[in-house]
């Protein structure tokens, strides 16, 4: 079972945990039954994903039901931004969020994105920080940040983000942006950590997963923890979730990395709100 990374504010994260992205408000129940009952730990959620309140019903229902405490959950959701990205929008959606999960303080809130055109996530960010000093969340967050961005959030507020969630797999590891997560000791998250799924056909990666006698998917995933950070694969179907949470049990050696370096082309396989990625 994949272990739990520091972060900058004192608590850990799971270096797995389970997306929610795309995972209908009727399939909630039964997928987050499964992944806990499986050792999932770390559920990561967004108010765009449409989800909330079914996220919410299914965390309420593993207390009930099944005595898993909520407390042995981390819940994670995101600020959007939209209509407009400030400070009292996201408090706004903060709060809708939090009556929509109803599961009490959140673990982890995150910017959705930058949003730069607006150029208000300096002022959002402080949101954050208020929210985290009232107790209603316990670690904030960013995602899609570039280096500039951060920067900015550093010098003009103090507060150092958590986490910088961003788009990474073999084609797009975002070595630049890593590194200077790493100067700052922000952890990097990484969404979509299976390209969407289209990383499993690569034949290099199948031709690795072969000679390791384990599946495609756990070898992209050993290779995010060999870089020493955190994905949150998302798959609804329960044998999927085991294989993707077993991938800490595989080791890729010097060869292996360097094949899986080879691959780095840039391509995106996700969407930006955003006039950049
Ligand atoms: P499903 O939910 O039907 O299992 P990403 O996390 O990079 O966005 O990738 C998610 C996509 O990859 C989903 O389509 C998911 O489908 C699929 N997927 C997740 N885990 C696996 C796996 N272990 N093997 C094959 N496909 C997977």
């Amino acid at each position: 079972m994949p272990g739990f990374l520091p972060l900058n504010d004192g608590t850990h994260l799971p270096a797995l945990g389970l997306g929610l992205y795309k995972v209908a408000p009727g399939e909630c129940a039964a997928t987050i039954t499964s992944a806990v009952g499986l050792g999932y730990r770390l559920l990561d959620g967004a108010s765009f994903y449409g989800n909330e309140r079914a996220v919410g019903e299914a965390i309420r229902a593993l207390e009930q039901d099944r005595g898993i405490p909520r407390e042995d959950l981390l819940v994670a959701s995101k600020f959007w931004g939209e209509p407009v990205q400030s400070y009292d929008q996201a408090m706004a959606d903060f709060e809708a969020t939090e009556s929509a999960l109803d599961i009490g303080p959140l673990d982890l809130y995150y910017i959705h994105w930058p949003r730069p055109s607006q150029d208000n996530y300096v002022d959002t960010w402080r949101a954050l920080v208020d929210l985290q000093a009232q107790g209603r969340v316990h670690t904030i967050a960013v995602c899609n940040f570039n280096a500039e961005e951060l920067t900015r959030l550093i010098e003009e507020t103090g507060v150092v983000p958590a986490i910088n969630q961003v788009e990474s797999h073999p084609w797009l590891p975002q070595h630049e942006l890593r590194a200077f997560h790493a100067r700052y000791g922000i952890l990097t998250q990484a969404w979509s950590p299976l390209g969407r799924g289209r990383m499993l056909a690569v034949p290099a990666i199948r031709g690795i997963a072969a000679k390791h006698g384990c599946t495609p998917a756990q070898v992209v995933l050993a290779w995010h923890l060999a870089l020493g950070g955190a994905a949150i694969p998302k798959s609804t179907r329960a044998e999927r979730q085991r294989e993707n949470l077993a991938a800490d049990s595989v080791f890729l050696d010097a060869d292996d990395m360097a094949r899986l370096a080879a691959l780095e082309n840039g391509t995106h396989t996700g969407t930006s709100p955003d006039e950049r990625r």
